[in-house]
């Protein structure tokens, strides 16, 4: 059959057909498509460039020939190094699909945030001196032993056999910061400062002794760790330092830790208590810091194993009885422990204590505070951690001349609801009347 006009009506087509041709014509553009993404864009994209900067080239002479015309900025002709994305794809987006970003990802991470926070403020590990933040300074004697980072060879330690996950507690994984436990915060910040200066953490989850006070599971534990690491310092959940800036290794060379210091301990206060049975006031076992050798190995294990009375007799009395391992130490470790450089005694003002604890024989915990003295004042020195460092930069921010913060209207005066330049000379009237009306600084 032939339509009216001569053309030949095309071949009728079967359903299969014309689905046959549907699909070619649809596919057809998808495959063109497909090659430019390939292998095309970046030819179409040379090719588009020439086009681009005679266009560019005649914006800029529209530019320079009317100076005050304000024109919206030129598309940028930044060269496409790769790192930064190119502003033509940025306006007109591409068809193809967008590959992986190029652009350098900004690292918000915890970890980046800590860095960004106390490395420009770190202190130096062999600096002669430290100034405190009460003003007092406190000075290197001698060579300092350690020059370079320690990092990985020291373990920042925390021991305990309870389960700790109860709500504010440190295994919650929903921790806040307004029902934060005590000793929560106190771990934290023993993590923070590993962070800080990249030591080790752990947190030693420890199997209870079955007839021994829980205090007790420190000493074979930090034997342990002293198996993987040269420095482990322990620290108990309510002790912390309180300047994260200020390196381990400072520290050491201040408290002249020696290759032969087997460990360092504070003493604790001049208190009846805390005297041992020989008069001697005990060591606080809340901080330590212990360097490995073969002798540590050892003085640990018989401290672990003084109870069992086999070297040390009446040490069984100190599984159950305050102040436990610490006593056991007191009483009868320290006495067999005794060269010189075996055990550095540490001033109870620089390693234990908190200036709450002032009159309790001076223990302030300058460097390290133990908040034997009140725990709930523990969140409030992980606060301090943090908010000594975070304060100061936030109110230079403040303060920037450049970020222009600060409407300086003292030239003004108030009149009614008005605020008025002041002729010359109202001033100096002025002020001398404002001061009847503030009595104090205000807060
Ligand atoms: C892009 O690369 C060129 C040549 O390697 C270089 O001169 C230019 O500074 C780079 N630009 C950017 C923004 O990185
Ligand atoms: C502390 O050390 C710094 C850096 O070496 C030095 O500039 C400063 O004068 C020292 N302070 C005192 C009081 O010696």
């Amino acid at each position: 059959m032939a339509a009216p006009n001569g053309h030949p009506s095309p071949a009728p087509l079967t359903p299969q057909g014309r689905w046959r041709r549907m699909l070619s014509i649809t596919m057809l553009p998808m495959l063109l498509m497909l090659v430019y993404c390939t292998y095309g864009s970046n030819l179409f994209v040379q090719g588009m460039d020439t086009v681009r900067s005679q266009h560019h080239q005649q914006q800029q002479e529209a530019q320079l020939a009317s100076p005050a015309h304000i024109s919206s900025p030129p598309s940028s002709q930044a060269p496409q190094n790769g790192s930064q994305p190119a502003a033509e794809a940025l306006s007109s987006p591409s068809p193809c699909p967008m590959p992986e970003e190029k652009e350098p990802v900004e690292d918000l991470s915890m970890a980046a945030v800590l860095e960004a926070l106390y490395k420009p403020l770190l202190h130096p590990i062999d600096a002669r001196n430290f100034t405190d933040e009460d003003g007092g300074i406190h000075f290197l004697s001698g060579t300092p032993r350690f020059t370079e980072k320690l990092g990985k060879k020291v373990l920042i330690l925390d021991i305990d056999s309870r389960p700790l996950s109860d709500k504010g507690q440190i295994m919650d994984p929903e921790l806040r910061w307004n029902t934060i436990r005590p000793l929560s915060a106190g771990m934290l910040s023993h993590y923070m400062y590993a962070q800080v200066h990249g030591y080790d953490y752990k947190f030693m989850r420890a199997p209870d002794y079955k007839d021994r006070w829980g205090t007790w599971v420190k000493v074979p534990l930090m034997k342990e760790a002293l198996k993987t690491h040269d420095y482990i310092v322990f620290m108990d959940s309510d002790v912390m330092f309180h300047y994260p800036h200020l390196p381990l290794e400072w520290l050491l060379n201040y408290w002249h830790m020696t290759p032969e210091t087997l460990v360092m301990m504070s003493i604790d206060p001049d208190e009846p208590q805390n005297y041992d049975d020989k008069g001697n006031r005990y060591l606080n076992t809340g901080f330590v810091v212990a360097q490995q050798s073969e002798r540590t190995q050892e003085m640990f294990k018989h401290w672990a194993e003084c109870p069992s009375e086999t070297k040390y007799p009446g040490c069984g009395r100190w599984k159950k009885d305050w102040a436990h391992e610490q006593a056991a130490f007191g009483n009868y470790l320290r006495y067999d422990y005794d060269r010189p450089e075996d055990i550095k005694v540490l001033p109870c003002a620089e390693a234990n204590g908190a200036p709450e604890a002032i009159n309790r024989g001076g223990c302030k915990g300058v460097f390290v505070r133990h908040f034997w003295v009140d725990k709930g004042l523990l969140s409030k020195g992980l606060a301090d951690t943090v908010m000594q460092y975070f304060m100061p930069r936030l109110h230079k921010m403040w303060m920037d001349p450049a970020a222009e913060n600060i409407m300086d209207a003292k030239d003004h005066k108030l009149q009614g609801a008005e605020l008025m330049k002041m002729k010359p000379g109202e001033k100096e009237a002025m002020e001398e009347e404002a001061k009847q009306n503030q009595k104090d600084e205000g807060y």
